[in-house]
């Protein structure tokens, strides 16, 4: 926010010609000066209440890029497009919000709500749903890192029309993932292993369902989880969760309100939850990678940063077919 306007585009031009496109810093400017500041005085309210809320901020930033919007001729439209807020309609019953990766696991719907009903007070119709979410998403990495993962970021993404769960399994990877598996799916959004590497960093925040990791914490056969997390584990958990008997952890007992580069240190540690976080070990490249974020303060965050913008420009290619949704969780 306090960069100067030519480092902002000195920036885009250098390291991100190519999603920079459709997208603008300081996009609000004209049209709702207000409007990035009243979003983060938002967010900076929800996350001193529960610091988890911006974990789930910065999950869902991640969440609606990541899952794909068509238009009724099937044309790929939308990737960060608010589309996971939208409420199941008589029209849609079955929208992205209620996709087994976010539901019921996804959280802080209601602070996008309070920040757009803030916007739309000093300026109705102006600001999208879906640069709310990514506003939102990198403010609460800003107050979780204290300050150290502050980063402008362009707007201009419209909200799209379309919502649809099947598309949320067929893109969002789960944490039962092999590296293969979670190179492939950052590379279809156009990210690199060293994004991916560097976003996976955000489970030094939140928490976790045990049936995301259940698979990983039983005696036998045993994960390569070190043994000390997987009995406190097995004491949290139940063997077999279910819907109704899930309950929660943190991911990085360590700090599990900072967002920091401990991350790293605990998947050397082997103290992480996931098969995709411990996959992060299986290759030289990316095993080097996590020894290198672990062992630079200031880099991964600058990293970190730079990714974010990166992943919040996924396939936004189009304006056709979009609006500034009056109510986020609702089409025009
Ligand atoms: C690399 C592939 C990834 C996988 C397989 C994955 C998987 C998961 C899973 C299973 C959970 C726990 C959900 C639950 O059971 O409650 C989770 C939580 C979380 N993820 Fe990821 N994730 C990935 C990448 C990312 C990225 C790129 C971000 C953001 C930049 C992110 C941010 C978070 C955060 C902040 C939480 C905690 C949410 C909360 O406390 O509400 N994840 N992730
Ligand atoms: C779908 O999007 C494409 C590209 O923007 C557009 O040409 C087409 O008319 C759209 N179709 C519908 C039914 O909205
Ligand atoms: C999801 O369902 C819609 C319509 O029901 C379909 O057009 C689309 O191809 C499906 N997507 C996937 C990834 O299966
Ligand atoms: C990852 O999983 C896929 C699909 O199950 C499999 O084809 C591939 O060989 C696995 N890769 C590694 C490195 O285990």
């Amino acid at each position: 926010m306090a960069h100067p306007r030519a480092a902002i585009w000195l920036s885009c031009v250098l390291l991100l010609a190519a999603t920079c496109q459709g997208l603008k810093y300081g996009y609000y400017s004209r049209s709702c000066p207000p409007a990035e500041y009243i979003v983060r005085a938002v967010v900076g309210n929800a996350v001193r209440q529960n610091p988890g809320i911006g974990a789930g901020l910065i999950r869902m930033a991640f969440h609606d890029c990541f899952v794909q919007a068509r238009n009724l001729s099937s044309v790929l439209l939308f990737g960060c497009d608010g589309s996971v807020l939208l409420d199941p309609t008589p029209a849609n019953p079955r929208p992205e919000k209620l996709g087994p990766p976010n539901f019921p696991s996804l959280r802080g719907f209601e602070v996008i709500d309070m920040a757009k009903a803030a916007v739309e007070k000093a300026c109705p119709g102006k600001v999208s749903c879906a640069d709310i979410v990514q506003f939102a998403g990198r403010d609460a990495s800003f107050f979780l890192s204290r300050g150290r993962v502050s980063y402008a970021l362009p707007g201009g993404r419209l909200d799209g029309r379309v919502s649809l769960e099947n598309e949320t399994l067929a893109f969002l990877p789960p944490p039962s993932f092999n590296l293969t598996q979670l190179i492939g799916s950052f590379k279809a959004k156009g990210l690199s292993v060293d994004d991916m590497v560097v976003l996976s960093g955000a489970h030094s925040v939140g928490r976790s369902h045990c049936s995301s990791f259940s698979d990983r914490i039983g005696t036998a056969p045993p994960s390569n989880m070190d043994p000390r997390l997987a009995a406190a584990l097995r004491r949290r958990c139940p063997a077999n969760p279910t819907f109704s008997n899930d309950p929660t952890v943190v991911q990085d007992a360590a700090s599990p309100n900072v967002l920091d580069n401990q991350y790293y240190r605990n998947v050397l540690g082997r103290r992480v939850l996931f098969t995709s976080d411990a996959a992060l070990l299986t290759s030289r490249r990316t095993a080097a990678m996590v020894r290198d974020n672990a062992r630079r303060s200031g880099r991964w965050e600058r990293k970190f940063a730079r990714a974010m913008v990166k992943m919040a420009a996924v396939e936004i290619k189009t304006r056709a077919n979009g609006e500034v949704r009056r109510n986020c969780r609702l089409v025009n």
